[in-house]
């Protein structure tokens, strides 16, 4: 039996985001985020829940600080809410928005947690979305008022930063697919709001450095890997657009390759680039290519993909978290060692990886989660493969802390090592975060028969 052991100085976290977690959707000068107004749309979401209360982190975050450090987890990814900060998008501070955070930063630093800040975690001030949302290139400029404003408060005393989560998810999801805030639903739209996503994100690295002494500066992209249903040219196809669509036109120019040609040609004769890449100005490919210090890797399974004209839909012998998405760990040290041999990042943390199965509290109060701890156990273990292979991968943060507002899903998936109940805001440790407590602890993941 072999345990896998992490390099000494590997990072051991959790993650969450603030429109997920915080609540106090009103409190201390907050405005209106574009989730807040997408949670009123009907249908949109799930169980017609909302943010509103979440799970109160806003008012329990020293609890919920010496949890963590109860776990022994060593850093924290959270985000900063931009409507607490500048709630009119840009221009004045709101000092009580910031205040708080400053207040968590110096609560998890008095616990020895290492705060790893995301600046941008979908959360846009909705009154910004009114001037055009990210679509316009003002939104970009915004972002960078915004940027400075936060990295000038905090960075005496925070040094890990990420500008953006999943632009993807962000851009796509938000305004071409419409299942995410602010539900718009056009492609030009989608892929210029994903362009400016970027952008912004390139700008905001170099007001930063500027503000932050020894900045580390990433930006965190979601990836799901993309595989044939079988060797036709048509299924190969599918799997290269896929890949282009998912992966390639976010990764490729925060790497200085610029968009993908082969997509612009797919896009463009699919319509979506009526005015071709109009939206893309001189300059902006080399901001876009901001050198960063670390890319935050967001992984949670892969897709298969196939022809709808000549294929079948394949079916996998696989299993299902209960979100619906399938358990692949093996897709996370592909993905691993594809980015780090191909792309070169210098640095590489797991941003998020984690799986949403929805065991509640047993008669003796114990979340028995086992299916979770297999998923992280099993993804843990093709990390530290992807380490002997060579990948500079430096820390893991699992998704999530505790359960949270999963976005258009509402309440209906737990994500936490934590069980949260929203009726009464307890906090109850899972079997899965005693055992990855176990593993911080050890900086090693053993097989799991010898913790069982
Ligand atoms: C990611 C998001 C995160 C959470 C997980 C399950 O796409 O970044 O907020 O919803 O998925």
């Amino acid at each position: 039996m072999t345990q896998r052991a992490f390099p000494s100085d590997f990072l051991w976290g959790s993650a969450t985001s603030s429109y997920q977690i915080e609540g106090a959707a009103f409190a201390d000068g907050r405005s209106e985020s574009i989730w807040d107004r997408f949670c009123k749309q009907p249908g949109a979401i799930l169980d017609q829940s909302n943010g509103d209360i979440a799970c109160d982190h806003y008012n329990r975050y020293r609890d919920d600080v010496a949890l963590m450090a109860r776990l022994g987890l060593q850093a924290y990814r959270f985000s900063v809410a931009w409507p607490r900060v500048l709630p009119n998008g840009r221009g004045a501070v709101n000092q009580a928005g910031l205040d708080f955070y400053r207040r968590l930063v110096d609560e998890l630093l008095q616990h020895n947690i290492r705060p790893f800040v995301t600046l941008y975690h979908w959360d846009l001030p909705q009154i910004l979305e009114e001037q055009g949302g990210w679509p316009v290139r003002a939104t970009a400029e915004a972002f960078v008022e915004y940027a400075d404003a936060v990295s000038r408060a905090l960075g005496d005393t925070v040094k890990d930063w990420i500008t953006h989560n999943e632009p993807w998810c962000a851009g796509l999801l938000g305004y071409q697919n419409g299942e995410h805030a602010p539900g718009r639903k056009n492609w030009n739209d989608g892929l210029k709001a994903s362009h400016h996503l970027l952008l912004s994100h390139g700008w905001a690295v170099d007001v930063i450095r500027r503000n932050v002494p020894q900045a580390s500066v990433g930006i965190t992209l979601n990836f799901t890997p993309a595989m044939p249903a079988s060797r036709s040219t048509e299924d190969l196809n599918a799997t290269r657009h896929f890949d282009g669509f998912f992966n390639r036109w976010f990764l490729d120019p925060v790497y200085g390759r610029e968009y993908p040609a082969d997509m612009v040609r797919d896009y463009t004769e699919l319509g979506y680039l009526p005015n071709g890449l109009d939206f893309v100005q001189d300059g902006d490919y080399k901001a876009m290519a901001a050198t960063t210090d670390f890319l935050g890797v967001n992984y949670y399974s892969r897709a298969v993909l196939h022809d709808p004209k000549t294929g079948t839909a394949p079916k996998l012998d696989s299993e299902y978290t209960d979100i619906g998405w399938e358990v692949y760990p093996q897709g996370l040290g592909d993905l691993l060692k594809r980015l780090a041999f191909a792309y070169n990042p210098g640095k590489i943390y797991v941003t998020e990886n984690g799986a949403s199965y929805n065991d509640g509290p047993d008669a003796n109060g114990e979340v028995n989660d086992t299916r979770r701890t297999q998923y992280l156990h099993d993804h843990l273990s093709v990390c530290s493969d992807a380490i002997a292979a060579g990948v500079p991968l430096a820390g893991y943060f699992v998704w999530s802390l505790m359960d949270n507002f999963e976005w258009a899903k509402g309440y209906s998936q737990r994500f936490g090592v934590v069980w949260v109940n929203y009726e009464t805001q307890e906090r109850i440790p899972k079997a899965s975060a005693h055992w990855y407590s176990r593993v911080v602890k050890a900086n090693a993941v053993q097989p799991l028969e010898v913790l069982a």
